[in-house]
């Protein structure tokens, strides 16, 4: 019923405008116009584009190609034989979202290219330009002359034409877990400041892991590359190239290699995946694309019921704080009693599902290879009787599956794990992949290449078979595939909040670039919402319960207001929520409301205002109800923001309820003030909202 419903909202409208064998260049535009996108063959008969928002030159003149191990490379003596221009237009509805309808509208360029020399070989790409950006990829038909094929290096070039300001995090093939620098391009990777590149064993990176995100140095236009529907292939890094002669502010990219060198092994038919570049003319508009899910296939599950957008709270920043422990080594959290507690928590405050991790053996020594087989209890832990008491209390339990990164045993046990999971009607799983895929044994695996973006698909596929949503930790990032397989809810992929347990933490800037970088990729599960942000209840010597890898060396810092804390909820997206501290920090905390009340799944979501890395205040109007929700936040200066309410609804009354920073908070020195105020508006009002330093403002716009 819902993909008739379905079928019946969308308006697709193809029209082809030009079929053609040409040595000329080829262009298509957005449907607005404002982006262009042209095509031709170079002197040496090698595919160039070139990009163009109104009459800047965004890319100028770069280079397609592919390197491969034959040495018969795909890079030139190509003439176009066929190329096609068509116009595509649709309507759709995500299962959850930002919102309930996307708009997809693209022109496209489809161009055959083929060998002049002996061989003769096809090599076809495809272009489209949307309002909010460009997209292309390569795509290999099947043919004599090329059947199985590595690819040595994939020779695409982005010649940017000025010395953005850059958001990005090292080009590092093993995490994703740093701070972001800010330089211009030509600082990188020079200018990189995190020194935490401790999960890594790649210690000579050159560039940024994507997407990167950049603003013109007249502040005229937002780029941020990235690419979408990564499946079976090397994940995407880029690398500044120095000495180009064509640009000044040229990338390449780079693709994570397997141990020998190869990038990607493959046969035709092979498609690789997009290379994106949202182009805008604002930040707030970056925020808004939804190309990476538009450059994704429709949603492949049929019986879509099990999958939930959910809150939940659980056993886990007890472990992180180190006054508890995943294994039997210490106070173990995840026993039976202690989860019913939550599961009665979650039902009391209106939480849709509780998180146990620490529940299955092997995490004494979980860095070990086959360390766990995911279906084995501690003895002080029934998995069937909480599974059961949270189905009686209508709570989704959530499962855990943390590999260490041992993936391939992982492999071998996935079936088994996740059909004990389905039997106790467990249908949401967070996995994990804490270390890095080597493990023991060193296995000559980076995390972001092929072989791990295989399995990380694979598991994907498994969990949908048998009725299972995904929460991945330490993932593949996120490439818009939620759109197919709208099982995989969440991510991190991110320097998320376990890092503020034991490490010196992660800074207001931080979640002040998130949403415009990792986040253009997709969900984060970030884990907000703590309360006690100075840990005075837990002193620093008192948590040193850590087992011997998990090496708690820092005492942490949260660096947050509490009002900020709330705003995360609105600010970083995802479908997924967790209120992340001790339920002890909870009890009878007046601004627990706000994270009871705020939705996980959204009709609508506007920017109000942004500046990347300074400050960010977004609205979301809820998907099942009339309430509005606001989040501000700002980096670690103080500051007023004066917004308009027009995202409210016309002419409807709301009671807003404030939850902002108190007079004297400051991020540092008194992060736990706060103050709640009631309001009655409407969208023709104002909000004065005033930040403290690393602070943020929450609002709940009920409707009257
Ligand atoms: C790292 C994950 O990000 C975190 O959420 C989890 O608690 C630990 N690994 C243990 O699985
Ligand atoms: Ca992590």
């Amino acid at each position: 019923m819902q993909r008739r419903i379905l079928f019946v909202l969308s308006l697709i409208f193809i029209s082809f405008s030009c079929t053609k064998k040409t040595d000329g260049t080829l262009s298509i535009k957005s449907p607005d116009k404002e982006i262009s996108l042209d095509f031709k063959l170079c002197d040496a008969r090698s595919p160039l584009y070139s990009v163009k928002l109104g009459e800047t030159e965004v890319i100028s003149k770069s280079s397609l190609g592919l390197d491969l191990k034959t040495n018969n490379d795909l890079l030139e003596n190509f003439e176009i034989v066929n190329s096609k221009i068509s116009n595509f237009k649709e309507t759709w509805k995500p299962i959850w979202g930002e919102e309930s309808e996307i708009k997809n509208e693209y022109q496209e360029l489809f161009v055959e290219l083929q060998e002049t020399t002996s061989l003769k070989r096809k090599m076809n790409l495809r272009f489209k330009a949307f309002n909010d950006g460009i997209a292309f990829r390569y795509e290999i038909p099947e043919q004599r002359n090329l059947k199985d094929f590595t690819i040595l290096d994939e020779k695409t070039f982005f010649h940017f034409t000025e010395d953005h300001t850059a958001w990005w995090i090292p080009s590092d093939y093993d995490t994703y877990e740093f701070i972001h620098n800010e330089s211009t391009i030509s600082q990188i990777p020079e200018a990189a400041t995190n020194e935490q590149h401790g999960h890594s064993r790649q210690k000579n990176w050159k560039g940024t892991n994507t997407p990167i995100t950049m603003e013109s140095p007249n502040k005229d236009y937002y780029l941020a590359l990235h690419e979408a529907n990564l499946q079976d292939y090397a994940g995407m890094t880029v690398i500044p190239v120095k000495d180009s002669p064509y640009s000044d502010y040229a990338f390449e990219a780079d693709l994570v290699p397997w141990d020998n060198g190869d990038k990607v092994r493959t046969s035709a038919p092979m498609q690789s995946p997009w290379r994106m570049l949202i182009i805008t003319k604002t930040p707030e508009e970056l925020l808004t694309s939804r190309m990476i899910l538009n450059l994704n296939e429709a949603n492949k599950i049929k019986d879509t019921s099990f999958i939930k957008p959910l809150k939940y709270i659980g056993i886990w920043w007890s472990m992180h704080l180190g006054v508890a422990t995943w294994g039997q080594n210490g106070r173990h959290d995840a026993n039976t009693e202690n989860s019913k507690k939550y599961i009665e928590f979650a039902k009391e405050h209106g939480f849709d599902g509780v998180l146990v991790e620490g529940w299955n053996k092997g995490w004494e020594e979980w860095y070990k290879d086959d360390n766990f087989d995911y279906v084995t209890p501690y003895n002080d832990f029934n998995l069937e009787e909480v599974a059961k008491f949270a189905d009686d209390n209508e709570v989704e339990l959530i499962g855990h599956c943390e590999t260490g990164g041992q993936f391939e045993s992982f492999e071998k046990r996935l079936d088994d794990a996740f059909k004990l999971y389905e039997r106790n009607k467990v249908n949401a799983v967070k996995t994990g992949y804490a270390g890095t895929p080597y493990g023991e044994n060193k296995k000559p695996y980076f995390h972001h290449g092929q072989r791990m973006v295989k399995h990380y698909n694979d598991v994907l596929k498994a969990a949908a078979k048998h009725k299972i949503t995904l929460d991945v930790h330490e993932p593949i990032k996120p490439t818009g595939l939620q759109r197919t397989y709208p099982n995989l809810m969440s991510h991190e992929g991110v320097r998320g909040m376990e890092w503020n347990s034991w490490s010196d933490g992660n800074s207001p800037f931080h979640t002040c670039v998130l949403p415009f970088t990792r986040g253009l990729a997709g969900p984060i599960d970030y884990t907000p919402g703590i309360f006690d942000l100075d840990f005075s209840e837990t002193p620093f010597k008192e948590r040193k319960l850590w087992n011997k890898i998990g090496g708690l060396d820092n005492p942490g810092g949260m660096h947050s207001t509490l009002a900020r804390q709330l705003a995360l909820y609105v600010t970083l997206y995802s479908p997924l929520q967790m209120a992340a501290d001790l339920l002890s920090n909870y009890e009878n905390h007046p601004a627990f409301k706000f994270i009871e009340d705020v939705p996980v799944d959204w009709s609508e979501t506007e920017i109000v205002d942004a500046e990347i890395g300074d400050y960010l205040v977004t609205a979301r109007k809820d998907k099942n109800s009339e309430n509005w929700f606001l989040g501000a936040l700002t980096n670690e200066e103080a500051r007023d923001l004066s917004i308009k309410l027009d995202f409210l609804d016309e002419g409807k009354a709301y009671k807003a309820t404030i939850y902002k920073d108190g007079k004297d908070a400051d991020f540092e020195k008194n992060p736990e003030l706060y103050e709640i105020i009631e309001k009655d508006v409407t969208s023709s009002d104002s909000l004065e909202l005033n930040l403290a330093a690393g602070g943020g403002v929450a609002v709940s716009f009920d409707k009257q």
